[in-house]
């Protein structure tokens, strides 16, 4: 079937009580992987595609084979760009099909993301594309912060309700303590915070660095109300461990195929975990 849109699947997210499940690809048995894991588990599912993942393969390998996945199945699939901060690059992504994109504006100033968000939405707007923003900023586990640093970064609540009144944007992505990539201890996340947000704020929540957060805070976290669950370094672990594996059990390997399946099937596996703690299973036709 041909893309869906983001707001399309998070509507119905939000009646159902479950999230959304958005997996980072970067090339060919990613998007598979995703696929083949939404087909095993009749979910609906965001394939997304950061700056760097669009740099890597391009932008039109990007969107033709997630064009072509989508067009070879049933489940619904939106094709949705991660973090994009350049107004030029999100206006291409549109124009290759892209039927969502997120703009993240949250390094800027209040005033500015808001500027900036509605640039997009005028346009996306028109064109029936779906847009995410971002308020507060979600830094890497890498990133050299104090506590009062962090602090200050995560999402004020009073500040999403007065974005969200001025942009009117479909999905607005929080801080509540998650970071990108892999955690050195466990992540605390803020539900006080996310609770508040929710009461103030009446668009779905978008969490991103869920990778390495515990089931049971990921299940909270959308029992308040969170509908789209962003995975990328728990797919690159998967990925990456099984090729590794491969390699060496069989040194003497030549054939990629022989490689790159296997980590694709390792990789599949995980996502179809990620699509059950996200309650989307079986939710791809109802
Ligand atoms: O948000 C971060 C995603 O994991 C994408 O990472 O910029 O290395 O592609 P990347
Ligand atoms: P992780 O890599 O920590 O899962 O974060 C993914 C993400 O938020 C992509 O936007
Ligand atoms: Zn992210």
């Amino acid at each position: 079937m041909p893309l869906v849109t983001m707001t399309e699947l998070l509507k119905k997210a939000e009646e159902g009580k479950y999230a959304v499940g958005a997996f980072n690809c970067n090339n060919m048995e990613i998007i598979q992987a995703i696929v083949a894991a939404a087909e095993a588990e009749q979910a609906p599912v965001i394939i997304q595609a950061s700056q760097g993942a669009i740099k890597y393969a391009g932008l039109d390998y990007i969107s033709g084979m997630v064009k072509i996945a989508a067009e070879n199945t049933d489940v619904p699939i939106c094709l949705h760009i991660d973090h994009g901060t350049d107004f030029q690059q999100v206006m291409g992504c549109i124009r290759k099909g892209f039927t969502s994109v997120m703009i993240d504006g949250s390094k800027l100033a209040l005033e500015e993301n808001i500027a900036l968000t509605n640039k997009v939405l005028d346009v996306a707007r028109a064109v029936g594309v779906s847009v995410e923003a971002e308020l507060g900023k979600i830094g890497g586990t890498e990133d050299d912060v104090t506590v009062t640093e962090r602090e200050a970064a995560l999402t004020d609540p009073e500040e999403a309700k007065t974005f969200v009144e001025a942009t009117g944007v479909d999905a607005i992505a929080i801080a509540i303590g998650t970071a990108h990539g892999q955690y050195k201890g466990e992540p605390k996340l803020d539900f006080d915070r996310l609770k508040r947000v929710r009461e103030l704020v009446d668009v779905p929540i978008v969490l991103h660095g869920s990778s390495g957060v515990p089931g049971d805070a990921i299940v909270k976290a959308i029992e308040l109300g969170v509908r789209k669950v962003n995975i990328d370094t728990n797919l690159r672990e998967a990925f990456v461990n099984r090729a590794r594996q491969v390699m060496a059990e069989k040194p003497n390997e030549i054939d990629p195929r022989k490689i790159l399946g296997p980590a694709r099937e390792a990789m599949t596996e995980v996502i179809r975990e990620k699509i059950r703690l996200f309650g989307s299973s079986q939710k791809a036709f109802s």
